[in-house]
């Protein structure tokens, strides 16, 4: 029932793929393909081609995201790009805290929280990247892991900018592996994400909080992860590089 309340979202994340010239391409084929979904759809591309996403996408129920920016306005920061830079673009989301960033780029916790209040600061909606590695989880620690990441990346966030952060739960074994979690394991999760916003916040907040679920998610097993009570959409990666792929994933929200 609670699950009535809140947006189904589902979200590509290309990572480093696609130039400018393929960008196009591809948003052109998925254009026609989600045109009448029931959930928002956003694609959250490199950098270089936020420019091309936002034309390609004008006028279209598909909004642009970029995967990651800085937390500062501007200044001596060779290679970053501001939330500024992006709402400025029309650019609308920005994913913050992905596993790659937290594993091969030095994100922390405290980082990812100045990324997350900057860019709610600057308007942009958040999807915000939680998840354990196989150690933590076969440690049992998944629970309190994600509940902590969770806690940190949204210390100073108002009760009011709750309704513009999504929390990707996004297991990091199921990432890229074809190991998708079960329905169940991701459900469980999610709940535990929801209960510690509840916590954090409140109980109606929390349940207004648009939670997917990523890693692995297919055409194939996307509809019995969607329709677990707790899991509200999908970050999407190696299928969003398909049109047909992330369209069916997009379909199976209904
Ligand atoms: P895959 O769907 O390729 O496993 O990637 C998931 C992901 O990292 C989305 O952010």
């Amino acid at each position: 029932m609670n699950k009535e309340l809140r947006k189904a979202v589902i979200a590509g994340n290309w990572k480093m793929n696609k130039t400018p010239d393929e960008a196009k391409v591809l948003i052109e084929e998925i254009i026609p393909l989600v045109k009448d979904a029931s959930c928002d759809v956003v694609v959250c591309v490199p950098y270089v081609d936020l420019c091309t996403a936002v034309a390609a996408t004008k006028d279209t129920n598909i909004a642009v995201g970029a995967e990651n920016c800085h937390w500062e306005t501007s200044g001596a920061f060779t290679g970053e790009i501001s939330p500024s830079m992006l709402t400025a673009m029309g650019v609308e989301y920005v994913i913050i805290g992905h596993s790659e960033r937290r594993t091969y780029f030095g994100e922390t916790d405290v980082t990812v929280n100045k990324r997350v209040c900057a860019a709610l600061k600057e308007g942009l909606k958040v999807i915000l990247c939680v998840g354990e590695y196989l150690e933590q989880r076969e440690q049992g620690v998944t629970a309190e892991l994600v509940a902590m990441q969770t806690k940190i990346a949204l210390q100073g966030v108002a009760k009011e900018d709750l309704k513009h952060i999504i929390i990707a739960y996004e297991p990091v074994w199921a990432i890229g592996t074809g190991c998708t979690a079960t329905a169940e394991q991701a459900n469980e999760v999610c709940a535990c994400i929801r209960k510690t916003l509840g916590n954090l916040y409140c109980e109606a907040c929390a349940n207004g909080v648009t939670i997917q679920y990523g890693g692995s998610m297919n055409a194939k097993n996307a509809a019995e992860l969607l329709a677990q009570p707790d899991v509200d959409g999908g970050l999407i990666g190696g299928a969003s590089l398909k049109a047909p792929d992330f369209a069916a994933i997009v379909a199976a929200t209904q």
